[in-house]
C-alpha cells in the first residue's frame, strides 16, 4: 500500500536539488531518506540538496568508493550511504551500517532497496525511525520523475 504518494517531475538538476532542500526543512534525527533508481537518475543530487538544506557547506561527493560519508556539527549528524557496491544485506550488516539507524542521525541512502527492499507502511524499521522512500526515474536527458512517500510512525 502506498500512502501519501507524491510525484514530482524535475526539469533540471537545480529542481532536483531544491527538492532535497525542501525535504531537509522537515528532517530531524531518526529520519531515513531511501533513494532508489538507476545510475545517473539523480540520487546524489537529492543528497546534495538535503545537505545544503541542513546547512552543510562541505561539497557532497558520491561515497560510492567509501560507502559512507558523515557530516557532523555540534547539533547535526548527517550520514550519506551508498550501497551501490554492496551485494547483499549480510554485507550491510557486517560492515556495521545498522549503527546509523538511530534517533540522532539523519540518513540518506542510495540504493536503499538493497537494505530494506521496497518498504511499505507495514515494513519493520527500528522503533521510532521515520522512512521516506523516493523512486527516481530518468525520463530523458534532463527530466526526472521522482515518486516519494512518507511513512510516519
Ligand atoms: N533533472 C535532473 N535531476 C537530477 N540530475 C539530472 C537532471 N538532469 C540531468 N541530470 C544529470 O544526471 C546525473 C545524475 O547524477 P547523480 O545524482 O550522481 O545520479 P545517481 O546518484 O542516481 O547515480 C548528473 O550528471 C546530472 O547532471
Ligand atoms: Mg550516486
Amino acid at each position: 500500500m502506498l500512502l501519501n504518494m507524491a510525484i514530482f517531475i524535475s526539469h533540471n538538476v537545480e529542481q532536483t536539488i531544491q527538492l532535497g532542500i525542501d525535504w531537509a526543512k522537515e528532517a530531524k534525527g531518526g529520519m531515513i531518506f531511501g533513494l532508489i533508481g538507476e545510475l545517473g537518475c539523480g540520487k546524489t543530487q537529492i543528497v546534495k540538496g538535503l545537505a545544503k538544506g541542513l546547512g552543510i557547506n562541505q561539497q557532497i561527493t558520491s561515497p560510492t568508493f567509501a560507502i559512507v560519508n558523515e557530516y557532523k556539527t555540534d547539533n547535526l549528524w548527517f550520514v550519506h550511504i551508498d550501497l551501490y557496491r554492496l551485494s547483499c544485506v549480510e554485507d550491510i550488516h557486517n560492515i556495521g551500517l545498522d549503527e546509523f539507524l538511530n534517533d540522532k542521525a539523519i540518513v540518506a541512502i542510495e540504493w536503499a532497496e538493497k537494505w530494506f527492499g521496497l518498504l511499505d507502511k507495514n515494513s519493520q524499521l527500528p522503533n521510532g525511525l521515520k522512512y521516506r522512500q523516493a523512486i527516481l526515474t530518468a525520463i530523458n536527458e534532463s527530466e526526472r520523475k521522482i515518486e516519494y512517500e512518507d511513512f510516519g510512525n
